[in-house]
């Protein structure tokens, strides 16, 4: 990983900002993914955030915590928080910006028990791929409290295969549909590719039954989007 993330998150929290990163995947054009919105307030955020945020007690780990926008606004709400990251870039952001608790370690290498897990901004997406979502949520379950909960947000992405006609072009022979090979750029330079999964809540909830948890719908976004919360069973 070159941290082209990280980057950015550092330029933008400096004062640097010039440009946003470019995102791209194997099924999508480029987009343009803007800065401020990975350091959006709480007003800012979809309702589904702002809900998970509500819901979050306890203990909390932050996977993935990016700039630290969700772990800030807990704090402050006087919950105790562990933000990880595996990006040096975003780890030293949130950091600087005040988060207490912050380290640079993958999901995996996590070994301590909270109330409250949170995974925010398509938090599927660090599973990767269909195949690695049961040793995920295996581990997800081992840090987990006796009455703790993992509030996790994705998406159905089957309207990105829509034709104009409104017909369905996916490949029922290829691999499961949510999973994208993504493409990161800033400033002309291209992190290396990406494997990045969206699940359909059903696939969630399946592979949620498999390892022993349960997978509730807490609430449906605007589009295509869902909050899922997941608790022992
Ligand atoms: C889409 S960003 C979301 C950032 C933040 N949660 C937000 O909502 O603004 C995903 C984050 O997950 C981090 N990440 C990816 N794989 C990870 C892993 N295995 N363990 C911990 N963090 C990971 C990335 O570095 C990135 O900061």
């Amino acid at each position: 990983m070159k941290d082209i993330f990280g980057k950015a998150l550092l330029d933008y929290h400096q004062g640097n900002y010039t440009e946003d990163l470019i995102t791209s995947t194997n099924i999508s054009e480029e987009d343009e993914l803007p800065l401020p919105y990975l350091f959006r307030t709480y007003k800012a955020m979809p309702k589904l955030e702002q809900k998970a945020l509500k819901l979050a007690k306890g203990n909390v780990l932050d996977v993935g915590c990016g700039s630290g926008c969700h772990s800030l606004y807990l704090q402050e709400k006087g919950l105790n928080v562990k933000a990880i990251d595996v990006s040096p870039g975003a780890v030293e952001v949130a950091q600087q910006r005040g988060v207490k608790h912050v380290a640079l370690l993958a999901v995996l290498e996590e070994t301590q028990q909270f109330d409250t897990i949170l995974l925010l901004m398509n938090g599927t997406g660090i599973f990767q791929d269909l195949s690695q979502v049961g040793t995920y949520l295996t581990h997800l379950k081992t840090l987990l409290n006796k009455q703790g909960q993992i509030l996790i947000d994705s998406s159905d992405i089957a309207y990105m295969y829509e034709d104009d006609d409104g017909g369905l072009w996916v490949d029922t022979n290829a691999d499961y549909y949510g999973e994208l090979d993504y493409f990161l750029s800033y400033k002309n330079e291209d992190e290396l590719p990406m494997k990045w999964l969206y699940m359909d809540f059903n696939t969630l909830y399946t592979a949620c039954k498999a390892v022993g948890l349960n997978c509730d719908l807490v609430m449906e976004g605007e589009h295509f989007d869902y909050l899922a919360k997941l608790t022992l069973a």
